[in-house]
């Protein structure tokens, strides 16, 4: 028996424990030693990663990408996509979610986990087919299940999910539990269901931490025959992160299942951590916050993510206060929107709406254009049926959400022509054209910053003489 480890701390766990503010410099050294440790997989880019590079790290998303694949030849490197979402908040045009893919795989990625933050697996299928059109030997589509729980979300309904992804055409199936509130007994009930379903296809399990259950939950994963665990090494793992990479390999050689880990080198991939996760404390990127343990998140089902968020707005709002209120809102506007899994976009739209309720003290007074949209069915179908009034509230009485891809209503195909004549010059390369696609704003001051310094390089250095 076999199960393998993806490691995250180069995505998720970043992402969930110091909001993706880690910078390629600082991890680089160690690639060529985590491309000998022996993962399934190593997830490296996509979620957050890439709007982090252009917004607040200065570094180009795809170059990152290609410095990853050059350092680490031989892992299978793994992206999180959010469907025709992609990296982004909002739905893209087929074209561009199709040109998107292909410059993932060309710039070195081989698995794109593929997720719709509503499992409308309609939003999956442009992101698959591309997969497929241009898939290398080691390509493989993963097909993602948001994971939460609600009336309407019954093993019966995973389980018919993961064959409904089977019949698409994905190759493994991911159970994406981003708040970590999947707990041991429903692990079981879940995999053993989904492998008895479509037991030859490799079933993943990611969790978090945050709650406190995820060692459990993926004890019970390994007994019920899941394949593949996502864990972090060690100094990065916990809290609203994976569980740890070590830890996990230590239980699994005591029930006698291979990992295809090599023991020493998680330890040096560890040790190398331990300073960089040392230095984010100490300036404070991380929070000891996301590092606790909140069992109230079986409550609220908030993601690790969604709360670094939350925490951190407020701050800024100086409205730390009404966090325990806010907190408390989540669940009533989660039932008003048909019980959506809590995860990127929706994640942001439910918190978000959750914050600005509390704030003005009354529900919907202020309702974001997001919320607006998803009652539009933008966004694609509810899980369960919506808030009828708040739908009459912004649909007008009697108004429905559409009942086709937004994409197949709005669809222009002009998207990527459109990005490349308003960047001129600035544009080098079609990865540049995506990025702009993707986030206008951060992308052009990116692509701006990079022609001035190109521009001015000075022939010797200026220093004041006077
Ligand atoms: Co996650």
């Amino acid at each position: 028996m076999k199960v393998q480890i993806t490691e995250t701390v180069l995505r998720d766990a970043n992402q969930s424990l110091m909001a993706t503010r880690l910078p390629y410099a600082d991890y680089e050294k160690i690639l060529p030693v985590m491309d000998k440790a022996g993962y399934y997989s190593v997830e490296c880019w996509g979620g957050a990663t890439f709007d982090s590079c252009l917004r607040y790290l200065n570094e180009d998303p795809w170059e990152r990408l290609r410095n990853i694949r050059r350092n680490m030849p031989n892992t299978r490197l793994q992206m999180l996509l959010r469907g025709q979402n992609l990296l982004g908040y909002k739905h893209y045009h087929d074209d561009v979610v199709e040109k998107f893919v292909e410059l993932s795989i060309r710039n070195g990625i081989d698995i794109i986990r593929i997720f719709d933050a509503l499992n409308d697996f309609r939003n999956l299928g442009t992101a698959l087919d591309a997969t497929m059109k241009y898939a290398t030997p080691k390509t493989v589509a993963s097909g993602c299940i948001s994971y939460t729980q609600s009336p309407v979300h019954t093993v019966e309904k995973y389980v018919e999910m993961c064959r409904e992804l089977k019949n698409m055409g994905f190759q493994t199936i991911c159970l994406k539990d981003m708040a970590g509130t999947m707990s041991p007994f429903e692990a079981e009930g879940l995999i053993k269901g989904i492998k008895d379903a479509v037991g030859d296809m490799p079933v993943i399990l990611h969790t978090h931490c945050t709650t406190g259950m995820a060692y459990m939950t993926v004890t019970k994963a390994v007994e019920s025959g899941v394949d593949v665990v996502d864990a972090a090494t060690s100094c990065f793992s916990n809290g609203t992160s994976q569980p740890a990479t070590e830890t996990i390999f230590y239980a699994l050689q005591q029930y006698g299942i291979e990992s295809g880990l090599d023991e020493k080198v998680i330890n040096e991939v560890n040790d190398f951590f331990k300073p960089v996760k040392q230095k984010y404390l100490d300036n404070k990127t991380m929070n000891p916050k996301s590092l606790g343990t909140d069992s109230q998140a079986l409550v609220y089902k908030v993601p690790g993510g969604m709360l670094s968020n939350m925490i951190a707005n407020l701050t800024d709002m100086h409205a730390m206060d009404k966090f325990d209120a806010a907190l408390a809102e989540i669940p009533a506007v989660r039932k008003d929107l048909g019980y959506p899994p809590l995860v990127t976009p929706l994640s942001q739209m439910v918190g978000n709406q959750a914050v600005t309720n509390v704030l003005m003290g009354e529900r919907y007074k202020q309702i974001s254009k997001e919320v607006k949209n998803y009652f539009k069915g933008e966004y694609g179908i509810a899980p369960a049926p919506v808030s009828k009034e708040l739908q009459d509230k912004i649909l007008g009485e009697g108004g429905e959400p559409i009942d086709c891809r937004i994409e197949d209503s709005k669809r222009t195909g002009e998207e990527f022509r459109k990005a490349k004549e308003d960047l001129g010059d600035l544009a080098r390369t079609e990865e540049d054209i995506m990025s702009y696609i993707c986030f206008p704003d951060q992308a052009r001051k990116f692509l701006e910053a990079r022609k001035a310094k190109e521009e001015n390089i000075a022939p010797y250095t200026i220093e004041a003489i006077d």
